[in-house]
């Protein structure tokens, strides 16, 4: 397939392109768009041979369910059984933007969607090529994010285009995203309020709004049990290179890692992800990347995914990353990146 890939203004997307985007949304394909979180992947919410091609593209597991994306509050009636008291004031609050609500779904809502679940996730992005999209796609845009399944979620539109380039009808280019992790789940669809993953609106933010908010115990404690968003189940965000995240006081740690790099075997290319009063300090290291620190957390976020990706096509074959367990976003970006690591933690 030939992927028509088109870059657009971030704030004025022209048009034509939007026009064109949604055309392709309406007569059944599929289109990667930018979103403040991460891009996505769109295809028509309410028809479910466009979520079983969104499957086939990402090579996603299909018992994994879809976001649905809207650009007016008022749509979430059409795809819901019913709407609490409590997303109202937590959509007046953060919507749009960040935050990914899960309701009871209602019939139109394919179960193709949503893996075969009786609930279906609600998503309102404040990016203004996203609403703009899903108004000329027709108002329902089912969309994971735009990466090949498994791997880090796509941030820029280079990233998308490495993945699904040939696969997807076409690409919508913004540039970069401006939060870079994906949305905070929260369920809604049966009793209290539950997080299911963490994200840019972290607990504090929604307990100022909704008072106390459980967490899901598989994915934030240590419970077997398995996590009820489907997709917090897989290997996730995993760069190719084996990787294994320190923690530990800041010496012990830049002590371990150094030890690491000077007993590599011939030809083994490390790389470290380091805050950046350690960044120098790795002397020896085919790479190190400076993430960032604690009093710009923000910047964290917005660089991990292409910090994973740059491991890749720099063919590097061990990496060790500094825990980055900052203020506000620390529990999302601990997350991800121990989701990268595939649980290898060592405590020095
Ligand atoms: O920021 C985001 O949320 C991005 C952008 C594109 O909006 N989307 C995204 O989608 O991250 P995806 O498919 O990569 O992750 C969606 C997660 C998966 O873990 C999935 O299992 C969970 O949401 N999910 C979706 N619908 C659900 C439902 N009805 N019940 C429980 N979990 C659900
Ligand atoms: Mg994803």
């Amino acid at each position: 397939m030939n992927t028509i890939y088109e870059k657009v203004d971030p704030l004025d997307p022209d048009e034509a392109v939007m026009k064109k985007a949604g055309d392709i949304i309406r007569s059944g394909g599929l289109v990667a768009f930018p979103t403040e979180t991460v891009y996505g992947l769109g295809g028509d919410a309410l028809d479910a041979d466009a979520s079983a091609k969104i499957y086939e593209a990402k090579g996603r597991p299909s018992d994994n369910p879809l976001i649905v994306h809207i650009a007016k509050f008022e749509d979430i009636y059409r795809i819901t059984q019913s709407v609490p008291e409590e997303a109202r004031i937590l959509a007046e609050r953060f919507w749009p933007g960040p935050l990914t609500m899960i309701f009871k779904k209602s019939a139109i809502v394919p179960d193709k969607t949503t893996g075969g679940l009786d609930t279906v996730a609600v998503r309102f992005p404040s990016h203004p090529v996203a609403q703009k999209f899903i108004e000329a796609a027709g108002g329902y845009i089912a969309a994971p994010s735009a990466n090949i399944s498994g791997r880090p979620s796509p941030t820029n539109g280079e990233h998308v285009l490495a993945d699904m380039d040939t696969r997807i009808d076409m690409i919508i280019d913004a540039g970069p995203c401006d939060i870079g992790l994906e949305s905070t789940i929260i369920d809604l669809s049966s009793g209290p309020c539950m997080m299911l993953r963490p994200g840019y609106v972290n607990d504090r933010m929604l307990s100022e709004v909704i008072g106390e908010v459980k967490k899901d115990e598989a994915v934030f404690g240590n419970s077997s049990a398995a996590p009820k968003a489907p997709g917090m189940k897989y290997r996730h965000y995993a760069p190719r290179g084996e990787m294994t995240i320190v923690a530990g006081s800041g010496d012990r740690v830049v002590s371990f890692i150094t030890d690491k790099i000077n007993q590599r075997s011939e030809g083994t290319k490390i790389a470290v992800l380091s805050c950046t009063k350690n960044a120098n300090r790795y002397k020896g290291a085919d790479l190190v990347f400076d993430v960032g620190d604690a009093a710009n957390e923000k910047l964290i976020a917005q660089r991990l995914y292409d910090t994973l990706r740059r491991c890749d096509e720099e063919n590097i074959d061990i990496i060790y990353s500094e825990e980055f367990d900052t203020p506000s976003l620390g529990l999302a970006i601990m997350n991800r990146l121990i989701k990268a690591a595939g649980h290898n933690i060592i405590r020095v």
